[in-house]
């Protein structure tokens, strides 16, 4: 410590952190909580460089503090957000969810939101047009219905007079029933691509010419489901996975344009996708009318209908908290430097980082571990019991 403590250069390390820590505290400017954050980042490089001074000396001490300043400078302005200004933008499926909620909060934040809803007349579209301010604008709008996303084209055009869009949120999706892939029903399969992934492509490729207007964000509510494979959601992890997808190849192609887009893999959040036990029956007779004979004698009566109980519990293992989701969405909409991927909530990041880092032996032995299930098929547990007897 004493090579660099009280000499010259640790006195310079001292001044110029002195100097980052004020000009970080004055882009704090409001909240008291951004500026302790911006103190502790502003100090940090100094008590590194006063650290490895002690070990490697005066100028190993510098380039280490040199490193770590410039390493804090990258990561806060990343952190940096633009101003709300006039800035415009359109969340599909604001009838429930995640949707109302962002609509909500992109409101109350000064943005000018067009909310478009599957059912104008609907509960959902109508509290928006209670709680929100004249900004808000409604739009009818079923995302596979082609007419719809034209006619919320004109209707936004319009309202925004040759001005371009700033964002466009890609929020409207569905679950399905999950269920082993070798159950689902073709509609399932279709349905999920029909709303998760052409319903998004064909609002994207819509709205485009707006947001090059104004070198926007196009934000894509992928899932946890669309990056990891996930028992029970090849439906519905099929269908983000090419939302991702899709959303990694804009991400690239659009960069010449200025146009920034991200995708959103939340984990478990508490909203209207986990459906109602209206919904589910529906889903699980089709289910049922769909199987072939042998599969249905395979699986077992018991074990089909068990599948119904994972929705019933689905809700513990789901956030109420909503927050994450929309923190991320903000931050792909405002930031100077969006990220690609975002990954609100709990563990929604260690299993993808595992997926990618980890052999996939490991990565599927840990997800059985994690998504343990007691239901085993017929023939299986016939098997096993045999097994066991011989
Ligand atoms: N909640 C989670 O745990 C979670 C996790 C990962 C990803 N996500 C994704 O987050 C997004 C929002 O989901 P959420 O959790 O907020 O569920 P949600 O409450 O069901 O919201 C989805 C919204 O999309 C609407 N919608 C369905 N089909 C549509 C269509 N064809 N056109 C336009 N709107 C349509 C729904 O309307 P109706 O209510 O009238 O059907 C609903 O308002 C979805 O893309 C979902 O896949 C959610």
């Amino acid at each position: 410590m004493d090579a660099l403590a009280g000499s010259p250069l640790g006195w310079l390390c001292v001044g110029i952190t002195t100097l980052f820590g004020v000009t970080l505290l004055c882009m704090a400017k409001r909240s008291l909580a951004k500026k302790a954050n911006m103190l502790v980042w502003s100090l940090l490089p100094t008590l590194l460089g006063l650290l490895s001074g002690a070990g490697l000396g005066a100028g190993g001490g510098l380039v280490v503090f040199c490193i770590v300043c410039l390493g804090t400078w990258v990561y806060l302005g990343g952190r940096a957000l633009l101003p709300v200004g006039d800035k415009a933008v359109l969340i599909t499926g604001s009838d429930t969810g995640i949707g109302h909620a962002l609509a909500k909060y992109l409101d109350s934040l000064g943005f000018v939101v067009f909310a478009g809803v599957l059912n104008k007349d609907g509960p959902g579209a109508e509290e928006l047009r209670q709680t929100c301010s004249q900004r808000l604008s409604l739009l009818q709008l079923d995302i596979t219905n082609a007419t719809q996303v034209k006619e919320a084209y004109l209707k936004v055009s319009e309202k925004l007079k040759n001005k371009g869009l700033w964002g466009v949120v890609n929020n409207a999706g569905i679950l399905g029933f999950p269920a082993d892939g070798e159950l689902l029903p073709m509609s399932t399969y279709r349905q999920c691509m029909e709303v998760n992934f052409f319903g998004a492509v064909e609002v994207s490729k819509t709205f485009l010419p707006l947001l090059r207007k104004s070198q926007g964000r196009l934000v894509n509510m992928s899932s946890m489901a669309g990056g990891i494979p996930l028992p029970r959601y090849a439906a519905y992890g099929a269908s983000k996975a090419a939302l991702s997808m899709f959303s990694g190849v804009m991400r690239q192609e659009l960069s010449k344009w200025g146009i920034k887009v991200a995708a959103i893999h939340p984990s478990g959040f508490r909203t209207g996708i986990q459906g109602t036990p209206d919904l589910w029956d529906k889903q699980e007779k089709e289910l049922m009318e769909n199987l072939p004979a042998d599969t249905r004698q395979e699986y077992g009566e018991d074990y089909l209908l068990g599948l119904k109980s994972y929705l019933l519990h689905m809700p513990e293992y789901c956030a109420a908290d909503l927050s994450p989701v929309l923190s991320a969405i903000l931050h792909a909409l405002l930031a100077k430097r969006p990220h690609g991927i975002y990954t609100p909530g709990k563990g929604a990041y260690i299993p993808l980082c595992i997926f990618c880092c980890f052999p996939l032996w490991f990565y599927d032995f840990f997800v059985s571990k994690m998504l343990s299930s007691d239901s085993v098929p017929r023939a299986l547990r016939t098997s096993e019991a045999e097994s066991k007897n011989l």
